[in-house]
């Protein structure tokens, strides 16, 4: 089944016809919000807003693993996550949309893993290409088939926040290669990858990043928010549509190696 997390400017689904909220508990704790089944264009998804229902858990403490292993527990076996972005390359302007393909990681303290407790052996996952490559490609197919327009590839940088980076630190993301600047993308790939969930993930570009463009002087979180409420219709639609293509990722990251500590 088919997993939608939506991140902010996207708490809801307006084209999902809910059929019912489930209250789940996790050995990791509580998910953000209870999950929300239901169809959409009669194919059934789950989804659950990253930040809560009012959007009021900031992206440093959002329980990633009680997201993924929720959503695990449903049977969940595809995430689509959406994850707003700042656009560190000139051409990622506001309102383009991103699906990255690769990671750089910069966030600190979040709990990563779902292997460190006690008794429980470290297992070391394979995280060459972070996102489902299947999936990447049939989602293409599936924007596509209805003239909506990615950008088929990205570097995601994953800042720790709330606050939004400096100009310095853009430039800095810039030099490592990072081509757009989000606070969720980690550690929610990892945790579905050790689950054996195929993940990928869609980036609308909310603003430029710090110091680039219009955001060479500052950055107006009412402009963000603006920016995503247009940008959200487009990737309403590409839901839809990839909804359609659901199931047929033909990589399961579940065979894929996982090396053990010390083996
Ligand atoms: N930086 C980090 N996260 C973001 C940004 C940004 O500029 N815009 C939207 N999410």
């Amino acid at each position: 089944m088919l997993a939608i997390i939506g991140g902010t400017g996207l708490t809801q689904l307006d084209n999902l016809e809910i059929t019912k909220r489930l209250i789940v508990r996790t050995p990791y704790g509580e998910p953000s919000q209870p999950l929300i089944f239901g169809e959409i264009e009669g194919r059934e998804v789950i989804f659950l807003a990253r930040h809560g229902n009012g959007h009021t858990i900031p992206p440093h403490a959002v329980n990633y693993r009680a997201n993924i292993f929720a959503l695990h527990l449903q049977g969940v076996t595809e995430i689509a996550a959406v994850a707003t972005v700042g656009g560190i390359a000139a051409d990622l302007t506001p309102g383009t949309i991103v699906m990255p393909d690769q990671i750089i990681d910069y966030t600190n303290g979040r709990k990563s893993s779902f292997f460190d407790g006690i008794d429980m052996p470290v297992k070391h996952i394979d995280f060459t290409h972070p996102y489902c490559e299947d999936m990447r490609a049939i989602w293409l197919e599936a924007a596509q088939s209805i003239h909506e327009s990615l950008v088929t590839r990205g570097i995601y940088a994953a800042t720790q926040g709330p606050r939004l980076e400096t100009a310095a630190e853009i430039n800095r993301l810039d030099r490592d290669g990072a081509t757009i600047v989000g606070m969720t993308g980690m550690p929610e790939a990892a945790l579905a990858r050790e689950l054996g969930i195929s993940y990928a993930a869609i980036c609308p570009v909310a603003n430029h990043a710090a110091g680039r463009g219009n955001s060479e002087h500052g950055i107006q979180y009412e402009d963000v928010i603006e920016n995503l409420n247009k940008t959200m219709a487009r990737v309403r639609n590409i839901i839809a549509a990839l909804v359609k293509y659901n199931g047929l990722c033909k990589i399961n990251p579940r065979k894929m190696k996982v090396s053990q500590h010390g083996s």
